[in-house]
């Protein structure tokens, strides 16, 4: 019984707050089970070209994962071929994640520029 919460990924993403916010992350929270797949989207309403990924983990580390500028990959820092960006145009950028491990546990927050 116990393990089945163990082996639970939380997901946390940081959606919009109650500001003028102009980038939207779904869902905002996700709690699944390792070994699943999971998708995470990005909209921005700011008419920005560039659109990025980051992952915050337990230690706070706010680390870029993925930057797309007009749909193109420009930056990947070396993140496992599991997480798999897929860029719709320029203002939604989904984040597609296999197999999820435990070390996926964090805060992924998307911003544009
Ligand atoms: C990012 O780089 C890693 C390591 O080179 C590679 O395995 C992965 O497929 C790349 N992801 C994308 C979306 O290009």
């Amino acid at each position: 019984m116990g393990s089945r919460l163990l082996c639970c990924v939380a997901l946390c993403f940081l959606g919009a707050g109650s500001l003028d916010t102009a980038v939207f992350q779904t869902p905002r929270y996700l709690i699944t089970r390792v070994g699943n797949k999971k998708s995470l989207s990005c909209e921005q309403k700011l008419n920005h070209n560039a659109m990025y990924w980051y992952k915050q983990d337990f230690k706070q580390l706010l680390k870029i994962m993925f930057s797309y500028r007009n749909k193109e990959l420009i930056q990947n820092e070396t993140v496992p071929s599991r997480f798999l960006p897929e860029p719709l145009d320029k203002a939604h950028l989904k984040l597609h994640i296999n197999s999820l491990e435990l070390g996926d546990s964090a805060v992924y927050l998307c911003a544009s520029s």
